[in-house]
């Protein structure tokens, strides 16, 4: 059975107090669905939140890592690092790292094996641009994205990589992607999966939505069959309405 999840992409948001508080109101927010739930607040941030969170079913998650193990890379985290906090899940490639710090296919594939070498579950972004869906491309797009970074691995390695399908065009904007349309690419991937590592392997693997998810869209879009839970950003922010989000299965 694959696991529901809604995680919480917080982004550039939060300096240490406000984590705290949202991390406070999040804690007296009661979850009644069986989704993991995780929460990435900036890197500054980490630690305070694993140690606030670690007796709790909230899990803390990286937003992203460098593929090295250490060395002249001023600013980068690496994957050791955020183990030796308690880090065992990162988000990569997401679209903002990709359009601002030069993401590519090839430095993603580097990041998926070093996490992988040091036993952390990916949440690995994709999805295309606006012009790629107007032109009908958004399918290459995404099996393209998938493929050069993701499909050097072995089938093994899927028991820790959980795929986030995110339309850029949707990301911010209030402009969510239709449930049709977010199950149709769901499928999409999930075959595209299956025909590479077969049927088991895609089945197993949860497949997140992410793009302007609210309480009030929620609950239709993880209704589809190959939609898994969300990755979430501005409604992640109000531990209310990122509950709200979580419950909706
Ligand atoms: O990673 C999740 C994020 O890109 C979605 O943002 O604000 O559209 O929910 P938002």
């Amino acid at each position: 059975m694959r696991k529901k999840i809604v995680a919480g992409n917080w982004k550039m948001n939060n300096d240490l107090a406000q984590t705290e508080a949202l991390i406070t109101a999040l804690r007296n927010e009661a979850k009644t669905s069986d989704a993991e739930v995780m929460i990435a607040p900036t890197f500054t941030n980490l630690w305070r939140a694993f140690q606030t969170l670690k007796n709790t079913d909230i899990e803390v998650v990286a937003q992203n890592m460098h593929f090295a193990e250490n060395g002249a890379y001023t600013g980068e985290i690496s994957a050791a690092m955020l183990t030796s906090i308690g880090i065992t899940t990162v988000i990569l490639g997401h679209s903002e790292r990709r359009a601002y710090f030069n993401e590519t296919d090839d430095s993603l594939a580097k990041k998926v094996d070093a996490a992988l070498n040091n036993d952390i579950r990916i949440i690995f972004c994709f999805g295309e641009e606006l012009n790629d869906r107007k032109s009908g491309n958004e399918e290459s797009v995404v099996e393209n994205q998938i493929k050069n970074a993701l499909f050097h691995l072995d089938a093994e390695a899927f028991k820790n990589i959980v795929l986030a399908y995110e339309p850029v065009w949707a990301i911010g904007t209030g402009e969510t992607a239709s449930p049709e349309q977010a199950q149709d690419m769901h499928a999409f991937i999930r075959k595209t999966l299956a025909d590479k590592y077969g049927n088991n392997i895609a089945d197993s693997v949860s497949i997140l939505y992410g793009g302007s998810v609210k309480p009030a869209n929620a609950k239709e879009i993880f209704s589809k069959p190959d939609v898994d839970g969300g990755l979430i950003g501005g409604a992640a922010l109000k531990a209310d309405d990122f509950f709200a989000i979580v419950n909706a299965f």
